[in-house]
């Protein structure tokens, strides 16, 4: 069982979606929060909503972490203030939906900041208190595009599986010391992802999952020591297992022909 209560989580991207929520459910922990992003109003709105919820302590940073060098000025706000991270939810993320050549070099170059650079940037940051401290860990968001190739969001798809490698490969370090390293991988969530990644889509009514059930079933999961949570067994089922059953190029022609109709190609 992880005590959660007095610990203080930095969650990027705690704006909306994945991150709100899953600020909110440490907050019920009685878990200190750091929140970043760049909606520095929908941050300032959230820390006073759970600071008088749930009595916990609340710091708000402004930053966009697709600038280089945001990492070390997010970290060094937190020196600053005199803040302890015990676990880093690195959650920030963007992608696109599209053909590979419909956005610019200047798009993917911020999504590969965003998704990889600073993430891990932030990681080489806090870990060193935390394995001094003998604890919590980090969890990184990534995504069933973690786990096979996805036509339409390549590029997308191809930082997530970067996150699950580079998560994984931290558990395999750092396990057994107290540091607990965990990638989420959540299938289609109703946030404002699917807006940002493409304005013109049209995600059917029912089709995504919550956001709440995701940050539920990734702290679940992270209280369990899982290197990796997939929610939802539908997705599981359709990223985790199938593919391992069938032959690579039908994996990625059926997967090629759900996103291309989601793409709106
Ligand atoms: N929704 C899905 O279907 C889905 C599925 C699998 C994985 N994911 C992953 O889940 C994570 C959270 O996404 P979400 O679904 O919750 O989407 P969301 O509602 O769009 O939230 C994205 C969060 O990231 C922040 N962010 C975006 N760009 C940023 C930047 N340059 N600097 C700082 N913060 C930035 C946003 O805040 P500001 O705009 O205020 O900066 C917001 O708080 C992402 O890593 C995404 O890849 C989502």
């Amino acid at each position: 069982m992880v005590a959660w209560a007095g610990k203080t989580a930095l969650v990027t991207g705690a704006s909306s979606g994945i991150g709100r929520e899953l600020a909110i459910l440490l907050a019920e922990r009685r878990v200190d929060l750091v929140l970043v992003a760049r909606s520095v109003d929908k941050l300032d709105a959230l820390a006073a909503e759970l600071s008088t919820a749930h009595g916990v302590k609340v710091h708000v940073i402004g930053a966009d972490l697709q600038t280089s060098g945001s990492a070390a000025t997010v970290f060094a706000e937190t020196e600053r203030r005199g803040l302890t991270v015990d676990l880093l939810v690195n959650n920030a993320g963007f992608g696109k939906w599209g053909e590979f050549l419909d956005f610019s070099p200047e798009v993917y170059v911020g999504m590969l900041s965003l998704n990889i650079t600073t993430l891990v940037a932030l990681t080489h940051a806090y870990l060193p208190g935390m394995v001094a401290r003998g604890g919590l860990g980090v969890i990184h968001v990534a995504s069933t595009a973690a786990l096979v190739p996805v036509p339409y969001a390549t590029v997308y798809a191809a930082t997530k599986a970067f996150v699950l490698s580079f998560s994984e490969g931290l558990y395999g370090e750092y396990a057994g010391r107290g540091v607990h390293v965990m990638a989420l991988c959540p299938g289609g969530t109703d946030t404002n992802f699917a807006a940002v990644a493409n304005a013109d889509i049209q995600v059917p009514e029912g089709r995504f999952g919550t956001a709440k059930d995701v940050a539920v079933a990734a702290i679940r999961g992270f209280e369990a020591g899982q290197t990796y949570v997939v929610p939802g067994f539908s997705n599981l089922f359709s990223a985790g297992i199938l593919p391992r059953l069938l032959p690579r190029a039908t994996v990625i022609g059926l997967v090629g022909h759900v996103w291309k109709k989601m793409a709106g190609k």
